[in-house]
């Protein structure tokens, strides 16, 4: 059994990106053969155009940060505990193949699969103009899951979607090819509970510029956490913990009794939210300080992590190379290209 799946490096992850996906990915490492990578040809279709500068956070997503970006992902998926003896780690700009064969999909992908898709359909219906490489999204993450002959692939709900056209494209291909090239993928989809609310309440995310940074100096850290939106009850007053942010986030780092003796203060009065906040932050800081540290380690030995990601690409592409031959094989191409004989 392969476990597959990617991260876009477009921006610098945050709290809902480790609740919400990074760390499921860490926890199935050990039981399966596990191949992550950084998804960086898709970021490319997000760096910022003319006419969608983003407005909301005023940095900008150009050429150069996706370069700083891809690598900050890779020393953040590493310090939070990515072992590269379990699991195989690269970028997926380092295995070209993968879009030899988005192309090959492509050839097989109907227009009406694409339309339907949401990342291309919101869009639209927003009146942006969308790129092709946009359109085409799913058929890249197509050939990224089948190139490697994944049998699961944990996902979001928001890309469940995607796994469904990626099964279709991958039966509608060894069905007019008359071959078993690919290996049908099964979405898992990652528990959704820890939906991880972002400092105005809203979900954490980078598009709304609510963002609590993973890796941050603690100074830093400290000074987002006291940004946290709360109400305006007086200190003296009780409060209700289940309604405040600042304590749904406190539950994804203390245990039960923890939690039980946070709460009691909420509901006695007297204790005021800066309060609340100084307790999260600290929390946050016993949490990571582990991966804090991997992290200034991995930072100050970059080379170790291109070894890593380097000796990662190695093991998918001779993967990614096997199943391509078959795909190429089964259209009537050479297996492969001269360039490689
Ligand atoms: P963003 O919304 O910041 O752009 P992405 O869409 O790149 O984040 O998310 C990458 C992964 O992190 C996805 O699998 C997504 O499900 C997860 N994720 C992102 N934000 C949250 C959140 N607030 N709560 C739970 N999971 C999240
Ligand atoms: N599209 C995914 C996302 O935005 C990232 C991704 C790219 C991916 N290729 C993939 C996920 C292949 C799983 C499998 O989250």
């Amino acid at each position: 059994m392969r476990v597959l799946s990617g991260i876009q490096p477009t921006g610098r992850f945050h709290w809902g990106n480790y609740f919400g996906a990074i760390r499921q990915y860490i926890a199935l490492q050990g039981n399966e053969q596990a191949f992550y990578f950084i998804a960086d040809y898709h970021a490319l279709t997000t760096i910022d155009r003319p006419e969608t500068v983003r407005k909301v956070n005023e940095e900008r997503f150009t050429p150069g940060k996706l370069a700083e970006y891809t690598l900050d992902a890779a020393l953040d998926l590493l310090a939070l505990g990515l072992d590269p003896q379990q699991a195989t780690l690269f970028r997926q700009s380092d295995v070209p193949e993968v879009t030899e064969l988005t192309w090959l999909l492509m050839t097989v992908t109907q227009m009406h699969l694409l339309e339907k898709c949401h990342a291309y359909k919101d869009k639209k219906d927003r009146g942006i103009p969308a790129d092709a490489g946009l359109f085409t999204y799913p058929v890249l993450m197509a050939a990224d899951i089948l190139l490697y002959d994944s049998d699961v692939v944990p996902v979001g709900l928001d890309q469940v979607q995607h796994i469904e056209v990626t099964r279709d494209i991958a039966q509608r291909f060894n069905r007019i090819f008359d071959a078993e090239v690919f290996v049908l993928p099964e979405a898992k989809v990652l528990d959704q509970t820890a939906k991880v609310p972002g400092l105005d309440g809203q979900k954490m995310s980078k598009s709304y510029g609510n963002t609590i940074p993973l890796f941050d100096t603690p100074k830093r850290l400290r000074k987002t956490i006291m940004k946290i939106t709360t109400d305006s009850t007086p200190v003296e007053d009780p409060k209700d913990p289940e309604s405040c942010s600042v304590f749904t986030l406190y539950k994804l780092f203390a245990d039960e009794q923890q939690q039980a003796a946070l709460a009691a203060r909420y509901r006695a009065g007297g204790m005021g939210y800066g309060e609340a906040k100084q307790t999260l932050y600290k929390a946050a800081m016993e949490y990571f300080g582990d991966a804090f540290e991997r992290r200034e380690k991995l930072a100050a030995d970059l080379d170790t992590v291109e070894d890593i990601l380097r000796a990662g690409a190695g093991e998918a592409r001779e993967k990614g190379r096997e199943v391509l031959e078959r795909a190429r094989t089964a259209c009537g191409l050479r297996a492969t290209p001269l360039s490689d004989e």
